[in-house]
């Protein structure tokens, strides 16, 4: 049976039109456990049952996720798909079946799919060299380490980045090209999870309970897609008691209760050691793009390590050795500035105009305040300047 043939059966079906969401992984871990199946319309149940049952053969036949055995549950339907559409001819059901016979068909288009090894790393080069600026060695140790890991089929303990420096000089931006390398729809899979401290964590009295989400969050999105992304922003706004409820998650383990961790990625975000690496750029004898990790790496993880006022850093995550990469962002130059305002330009789908970059770079402040090189928030509000000098 061809694919269009497969493909028209089920728009006779009434399936074209009718989106089924999933619940997905939401970012909030507030909604744990809390889902409920939403009918909406009075629906046939056996025939939701049968839908429901396919989905859940999709997905997990070809998707080749091993069964959730934790919360949070991901089967449930929200479903508006009429009685009437799903009572069609005979050969519907043999057309659906012909369709689960395709491996991988509905992967992309219907369901997003857990893929093991999707990192193409060419593209991933071509990004972090195209998209990101200024930051050469951010670039290069980010490349090697997910590359390296992703290549590997069997590796040790899941990759732990810590992702370091000044506000607005790429952290996020980074982490966002990696989730987009890994997993086809970037930022919004269900499988990239983004913890923000104040807004996730708001509660010092709530610690207890946020430490039990946390790790029912990672063990059940990690039983669902191995190559789970966990990113945690703003580390330095983290009580100290919570990053040490994931460090099981980071360690050697094989397995921790029949759950593997080993292909997840963990990113920490911090402005943590920003000050040391500004110091070292600005006092160097070298260029920048001379400038190497070793050059700043061991001075980072000692300011980090010593910084007794952010939470990540005095619990047992260094000392047990279980973060692989310090990863350092410098602080970014006027030219840098000039190439995020084109480059939004371009993102608009606006010709690249020099000057008008020039102009919004010319904008920013920056430091020191005598010699005036870096910009003092990076390229954040590049945008926001442009929209006034656009709509002005
Ligand atoms: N090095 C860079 N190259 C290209 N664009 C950048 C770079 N740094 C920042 N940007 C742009 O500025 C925006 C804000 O940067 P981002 O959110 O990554 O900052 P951050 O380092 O996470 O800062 P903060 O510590 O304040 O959270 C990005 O979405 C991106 O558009
Ligand atoms: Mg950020």
């Amino acid at each position: 049976m061809s694919e269009q043939t497969v493909h028209r059966s089920l728009l006779r079906m009434g399936l074209r039109s009718r989106k089924v969401p999933m619940l997905s992984s939401t970012k909030s871990l507030s909604s744990l456990g809390k889902e409920t199946v939403n009918s909406g319309e009075s629906v046939n149940v056996t025939l939701l049952a049968s839908w429901s049952m396919l989905y859940y053969k999709l997905e997990v036949q070809y998707c080749q996720q091993p069964p959730v055995p934790q919360e949070p549950e991901r089967w449930k339907v929200v479903s508006s798909v009429s009685p009437e559409s799903l009572v069609d001819e005979k050969w519907g059901a043999a057309s659906v079946s012909g369709y689960l016979s395709y491996p991988r068909f509905f992967c992309g288009r219907l369901v997003e799919c857990c893929e093991e090894n999707a990192l193409k790393s060419t593209a991933f080069k071509e990004d972090l060299n195209n998209k990101l600026f200024g930051q050469h060695l951010a670039q290069d140790v980010i490349f090697r380490a997910v590359t390296g890991f992703m290549k590997n089929e069997n590796p040790q303990k899941p990759l732990a980045l810590s992702l370091h420096g000044g506000t607005g000089i790429g952290k996020n931006f980074i982490s966002k090209i990696i989730a987009e390398n890994i997993h086809q729809k970037g930022m919004s899979s269900k499988y990239v999870h983004l913890f923000e401290s104040t807004m996730h964590f708001p509660h010092n009295n709530l610690v207890p309970l946020y430490k039990d989400q946390i790790q029912s969050w990672i063990r059940g999105n990690v039983s669902s897609c191995p190559r789970s992304i966990f990113i945690f922003d703003n580390m330095d706004e983290l009580h100290p008691g919570l990053i040490d409820t994931i460090k099981p998650f980071l360690d050697y383990y094989e397995q921790i209760d029949g759950v593997s961790y080993r292909k997840a990625i963990f990113i920490f975000l911090s402005n943590a050691g920003g000050h040391v690496i500004n110091r070292v750029v600005l006092g160097s004898s070298k260029r920048r793009e001379e400038l190497k990790l070793q050059d700043l790496e061991s001075v980072l993880a000692v300011e980090v390590f010593n910084n007794k006022d952010n939470g990540f850093w005095h619990c047992n995550l260094i000392d047990k050795n279980l973060i692989d990469f310090y990863v350092p962002f410098l602080p970014l130059e006027y030219r840098h500035v000039k190439q995020c305002a084109l480059a939004e330009l371009r993102h608009r789908g606006l010709k690249a105009d020099e000057e008008l970059a020039s102009l919004v770079a010319k904008e920013m402040t920056y430091f020191p305040k005598d010699l005036r090189i870096f910009s003092d928030k990076g390229c954040k509000t590049v945008s926001t300047k442009l929209d006034l000098r656009l709509s002005g």
